[in-house]
Formats: structure tokens, C-alpha cells, sequence
């Protein structure tokens, strides 16, 4: 009889980080049965998946995680082994706006999701996973030195990132008191193909096509630490294959900009790719009123996952940046569609 194949749900699958760990995963494990769980809210997208929908190990579930019966009934009805969990609402800004939307998806829908594990899984957690993918905003802010590690004491300061640590702290406490198995991964920000324009990289990468104001919140000087999206989706499937049960991994891009740094390489890169004369992009530059509760610095320490699991990066900033703008660029449809509609009262409500 034929071995039956290894059943792993992704959530998120449809937005920016979640597409390409499906994508990876469809094309590499065509000994897994792949299961997209999302709820195709506005920064969901199956055009990000249209290359791979129709392969055999493939299959997408329109739920919502935030309803438990549903989540019970799918666990049910798939007995799946393993979970990837990355659905989640991600941006920080909204979260400001309207945080309790972060509590009912990112804890709520979390804890329906580990509440089905538990519940398919106890008798047996024999090659059972929880992976729980999370970030590096649950420990805080950094000041001028320094690097977040495993250890760093967890310090949320949005809605958001205390609702991605409520939940990172519900998966240890399941593994805690039900031995639930489960990785968790705290990666820092990530860029790419398929990020939706509320996130900086892309919302620039927008208003440079369109001649709009880049907006830069406060004085600019804030650092981030980026990783190319595939980057992080290798050492998703690293973590997934060969990481330790209840072990926590940082992932990171071992790159800091300072967000005003940042923008003005974009708007070179970006001034080049549309044969604008040399400083015309950065003409757009606009200081505006700076974000409440606004992190300084993120900066990851990615020695245990290089340690344990021999990851790093494989792209500089430059060329993953060059890569990303040639993705926007040559997919102006994409773009067009997810700036049309509520995304422009989003922006004007956002920006005005
Ligand atoms: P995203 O906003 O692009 O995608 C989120 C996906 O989740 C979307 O497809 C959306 O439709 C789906 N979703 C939202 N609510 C849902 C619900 N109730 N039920 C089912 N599906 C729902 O986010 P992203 O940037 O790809 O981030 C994915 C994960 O990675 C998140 O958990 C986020 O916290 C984490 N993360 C993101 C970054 C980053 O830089 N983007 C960095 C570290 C960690
Ligand atoms: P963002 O992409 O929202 O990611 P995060 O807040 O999760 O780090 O923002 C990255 C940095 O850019 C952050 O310091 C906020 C800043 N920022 C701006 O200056 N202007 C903007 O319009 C946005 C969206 C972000």
C-alpha cells in the first residue's frame, strides 16, 4: 500500500511571507500534501500563488482562524501532521488603529489553532509540529548596541507586537503544560516580491512610480534590520526540517538601516531602473508626524540558527533590493490591484 503523504497546513499562505514558504515547500516536497489556510483578508492574494495552484500537492481552504469550530471541523476532517503558522495581521500601523482586530486574529486564532493541535495530536505526538512563525518586535527596542538573542527578555511596545508575543507565549506555555511540540522562529523585517504596499519597502518603491511624497516617519533615524523574503523562507524550511522541538531560533538579516538611508538608496536604485536624473526620486522625501510607541532600533543575533542549522543569508541588501524593484516593476497589474479601492482609504486615512 502507498505510504500516505505527510499533511502540513500553512496559514497565511496567501500574504507576503506565507506564498513563498508555499511556494518553496509545493515545489521541493512533492511527497507533502500542502494545505493553504487563509482568510483572504486585504493582504491576502492568490495571484502571489498562480504559478503553483494547480500542482497535485497543493490545495487551498478559504477559513478564518478566528473560528474555532471551523478550525476543529479541517483538523478533523485532514488529520494534518505538522502546521506552519504565519497567518497573522501584521502591520503596526493598523494595529494602533484598531487593536483589538490584532487580539481576536493573532492570539484568538493562535490559541483555535493550538487548541486543534492538541486536541487531533494527545494521543500520539509522535512527528507532530507546531511551528509558530513570529518576529523580533516581542523584545522591544534596542538602543545605539546591541543585538536581540533567544534570551532577550520579551518587551512588546505596539498592539501589535504584544499580540505576536501573547501568542508566542500561549505556543511555549502548550508545550509547557500539554508537551505540545512546537518551534518558534522571531525573524526581523522582512522585504521582497509580494509585500503589500503598507509595509515601507514597497509603499516607496509605489509612491516613486507615482511621484507621491515618500512619507518618513520622525527624524528617519530609525534602524531596521532587513532579510530578504526567500531568505527567510530557506531557513523557515530549515527550522521546519532540523530544529529542535521547543526550541526558539532569531532570524535575521545581519543588515541595519537607518530608514532615511534606506529611502534615499531606493530612490537611486528606483531614479536609474526609470531613467529619472539623479535625485529626482529623493525630491519626494517628506518628514512626516512620527508613529506612537515607535521602536528605535531591531537588530537580530542569527548565531544559533547559523550554529545549529548552518543558515545565513544568501543575497546582499543591494541585490535583493535591485531584485525587489525589478519584481514591482515588471508587475505593475499586481500592484495596480492592491492599490485600488480600500487601500487608497487606508492611505488617506493613514496619511492625511
Ligand atoms: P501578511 O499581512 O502579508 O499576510 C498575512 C496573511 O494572513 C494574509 O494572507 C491574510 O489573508 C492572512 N490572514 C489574516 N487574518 C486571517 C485570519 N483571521 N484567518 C486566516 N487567514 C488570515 O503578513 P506577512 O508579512 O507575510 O507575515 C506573515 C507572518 O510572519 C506573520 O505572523 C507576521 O507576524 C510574521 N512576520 C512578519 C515579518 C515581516 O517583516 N513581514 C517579520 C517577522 C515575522
Ligand atoms: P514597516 O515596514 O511598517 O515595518 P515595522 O514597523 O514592522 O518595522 O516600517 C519600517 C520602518 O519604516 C519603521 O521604522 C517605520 C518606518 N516607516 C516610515 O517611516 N514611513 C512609512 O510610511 C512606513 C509604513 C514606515
Amino acid at each position: 500500500m502507498e505510504k500516505s503523504k505527510i499533511k502540513i497546513l500553512i496559514t497565511g499562505g496567501a500574504g507576503f511571507i506565507g506564498s513563498h514558504v508555499v511556494r518553496l515547500f509545493v515545489n521541493k516536497y512533492p511527497e507533502y500534501e500542502i494545505f493553504n489556510l487563509d482568510l483572504l483578508t486585504y493582504a491576502g492574494n492568490l495571484e502571489n500563488l498562480r504559478d503553483i495552484e494547480h500542482h497535485e500537492n497543493y490545495h487551498f481552504l478559504k477559513v478564518d482562524i478566528n473560528d474555532g469550530q471551523a478550525i476543529n471541523d479541517l483538523f478533523r476532517k485532514y488529520k494534518f501532521d505538522k502546521v506552519i503558522h504565519l497567518a497573522a495581521e501584521s502591520h503596526v500601523d493598523r494595529s494602533i488603529t484598531d487593536p483589538l482586530a490584532f487580539v481576536k486574529t493573532n492570539v484568538i486564532g493562535t490559541m483555535n489553532l493550538l487548541n486543534a493541535a492538541k486536541d487531533t495530536w494527545k494521543d500520539d505526538y509522535d512527528n507532530k509540529l507546531f511551528y509558530h512563525i513570529s518576529t523580533d518586535e516581542v523584545y522591544g527596542t534596542l538602543g545605539e548596541t546591541g543585538l536581540f538573542t533567544e534570551e532577550t527578555p520579551y518587551d512588546p511596545n505596539s498592539p501589535y507586537s504584544a499580540s505576536k508575543a501573547s501568542s508566542d507565549h500561549f505556543v511555549r506555555a502548550y508545550g509547557e503544560t500539554y508537551d505540545l511540540p512546537f518551534i518558534i522562529t522571531n525573524c526581523s523585517n522582512n522585504y521582497g516580491p509580494n509585500q503589500f504596499p503598507e509595509k515601507l519597502i514597497p509603499l516607496c518603491i509605489n509612491n516613486i512610480i507615482e511621484n507621491k511624497a515618500l512619507p518618513v516617519y520622525g527624524d528617519g533615524k530609525y534602524t531596521r534590520d532587513w532579510l530578504y523574503v526567500i531568505d527567510h523562507a530557506v531557513a523557515i524550511d530549515m527550522a521546519f526540517h532540523n530544529g529542535s522541538n521547543k526550541e526558539t531560533y532569531n532570524i535575521g538579516g545581519l543588515n541595519e538601516w537607518q530608514n532615511i538611508e534606506l529611502i534615499q538608496l531606493l530612490c537611486e536604485v528606483m531614479d536609474k531602473k526609470l531613467d529619472r536624473s539623479a535625485g529626482e526620486s529623493a525630491k519626494l522625501i517628506t518628514y512626516v508626524k512620527d508613529r506612537p510607541g515607535h521602536d528605535k532600533r531591531y537588530a537580530i543575533d542569527a548565531g544559533k540558527m547559523n550554529k545549529d542549522l548552518g543558515w545565513k543569508p544568501s543575497v546582499t541588501f543591494e541585490e535583493g533590493l535591485e531584485e525587489t524593484i525589478d519584481w514591482y516593476l515588471d508587475n505593475e497589474e499586481w500592484l495596480k490591484n492592491v492599490t485600488s479601492g480600500r487601500y487608497q482609504e487606508y492611505y488617506d486615512k493613514q496619511y492625511s
